[in-house]
């Protein structure tokens, strides 16, 4: 973590914001908001115009186990998941992808990436917030995931926000690498 800036968060803002409606502090995430102010990240459910950035962000952040054109364009499209992008000047600077069985109480984060030039500012974080927020929404009362054992960022993302770590998943991805199952009540 060796020259990671340390500021308060594009979520720890949206709290600060919140707390102090009328102050003038740098941009904040909206969630679902359909005002895109230029500059200000926004985090929104994905559209099929969004398809070659997800594509292109997949490819830039993960080197197997990838989600295709054709997948993103059908979870777009499906009700039993959700793709969330964070956007800013009308690009998409990252993306989460959330799965949700029908009766299960759990969702799943399948995968959260944000483009290189724009890590360590806060919309991993900002991300994360609004896929649990979206869970919660569906009545979910958890969320679960894999990570990679190796993946030092996503885990302490994920440690950070309250994830516990349930269990070693020995050969998990295509790679052979394992993962680690995490989950959050909430
Ligand atoms: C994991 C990832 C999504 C984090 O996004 P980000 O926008 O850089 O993360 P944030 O700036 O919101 O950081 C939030 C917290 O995550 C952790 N974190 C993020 N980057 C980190 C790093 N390089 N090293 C250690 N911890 C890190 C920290 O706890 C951080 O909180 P802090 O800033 O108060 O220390 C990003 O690194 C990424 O896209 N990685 C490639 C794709 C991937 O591996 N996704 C996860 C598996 S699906």
């Amino acid at each position: 973590m060796a020259g990671r800036r340390r500021r308060p968060s594009l979520a720890q803002r949206e709290v600060l914001r919140l707390n102090c409606r009328s102050s003038s502090r740098s941009p904040v995430p909206q969630v679902h908001s359909r005002c895109i102010l230029r500059g200000m990240p926004v985090i929104r459910r994905a559209r099929l115009s969004d398809l070659d950035a997800l594509v292109a962000l997949e490819q830039a952040s993960f080197d197997h186990d990838q989600v295709s054109r054709a997948q993103f364009r059908r979870h777009i499209a499906s009700t039993s998941a959700a793709v969330l992008v964070a956007e800013a000047a009308g690009q998409v600077l990252g993306a989460a992808l959330l799965f949700f069985r029908r009766g299960a109480k759990s969702a799943r984060l399948y995968s959260i990436a944000i483009v290189h030039t724009a890590r360590g500012r806060g919309l991993g974080a900002a991300l994360l917030e609004a896929a649990e927020r979206e869970a919660c929404k569906r009545g979910c009362r958890a969320m679960r995931l894999e990570v990679r054992t190796d993946n030092a960022p996503a885990i302490a993302l994920y440690e950070k926000h309250g994830y516990l770590r349930r269990r070693r998943e020995p050969g998990f991805y295509q790679n052979g690498m394992d993962a680690w199952r995490y989950e959050k009540p909430f």
